[in-house]
């Protein structure tokens, strides 16, 4: 039986090219999605994968979202927790809304998704979660006290998940994009991202698929004795 896989965030961006990246692994791959229902189903015209929404900031919404998925797929044995937003601006200028969207969707989305998937995968004493954190979050930046704050607490959140979930065939494990060709990185400013690319060694943003590549190698059969650890993917611009 192929493998289940949620993505969260999976309809576009890095998500969509790790849903890609899955089902090429030959898992059954469901792409969550928030709100974009055009993108959404120009995905599943696009992959062939089903596109599931629900907001994983909304506690019941990801318990409903993941049921809906298991019942039509079969029990969900990978979670990508990939759904994340910005709000980006100095700590002077940001509103408490700020902070708590960010929180709330993407440190609050992990725990709400795994709280759907985890016991599962326990009884079951197989299963692989990946929470894609940032290089913000081990290196702060500039204008993003909440988006550093939730990626630097998924980086915690899967080292304590991590210990939980191992001797029951579990593994949680983080990756940290640098700055990848995306919708999220192409909002930044045109002169201050110049200002970041010029200072990533291997000289450009990265691809989505690169992130995928180490997501679906986490997720492997293979990957079973790696868990609790970070993959930095980020063309050199943080080593950690
Ligand atoms: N370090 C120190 N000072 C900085 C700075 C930095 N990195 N960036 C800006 N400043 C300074 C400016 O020089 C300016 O100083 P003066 O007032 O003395 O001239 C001051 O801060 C105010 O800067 P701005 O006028 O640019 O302030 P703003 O409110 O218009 O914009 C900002 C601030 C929104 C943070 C903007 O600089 C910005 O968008 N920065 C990029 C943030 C970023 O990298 N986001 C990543 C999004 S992608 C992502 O998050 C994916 C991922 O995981 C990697």
């Amino acid at each position: 039986m192929a493998r289940v896989a949620i993505v969260t965030g999976g309809s576009r961006g890095i998500g969509e090219a790790i849903c890609v990246a899955l089902r090429d692994a030959g898992m059954t791959v469901a792409a969550n999605y928030a709100g974009n229902e055009e993108r959404a189903r120009e995905f599943t015209a696009r992959t062939g994968i089903p596109a599931y929404k629900w907001d994983v900031a909304d506690f019941d919404a990801c318990q409903e979202g993941a049921a809906k998925v298991a019942a039509d797929l079969g029990p969900v044995d990978v979670l990508v927790n990939n759904a994340g937003i910005t709000r980006d601006t100095t700590l002077l200028k940001m509103t408490y809304q700020m902070w708590k969207e960010v929180m709330d969707t993407n440190l609050g989305g992990c725990f709400n998704m795994a709280k759907a998937v985890f016991p599962g995968m326990r009884e079951r004493g197989w299963g692989r979660i990946v929470n894609i954190g940032s290089i913000n979050g081990q290196a702060g930046q500039y204008g993003q006290v909440n988006y550093a704050a939730a990626k630097s607490g998924i980086h915690g959140f899967t080292k304590a998940l991590a210990q939980e979930g191992a001797k029951f065939g579990v593994t949680v494990n983080a990756i940290a994009p640098g700055y990848i060709d995306t919708d999220m990185v192409a909002a930044v400013p045109a002169d201050v991202l110049a200002k970041i690319v010029a200072k990533i060694p291997v000289g450009r943003l990265g691809g989505a698929h690169e992130i995928a590549r180490g997501v679906a190698f986490l997720c492997s059969e293979d990957g079973g004795f790696i868990t609790g650890s970070t993959m930095s993917i980020n063309g050199g611009q943080h080593m950690y």
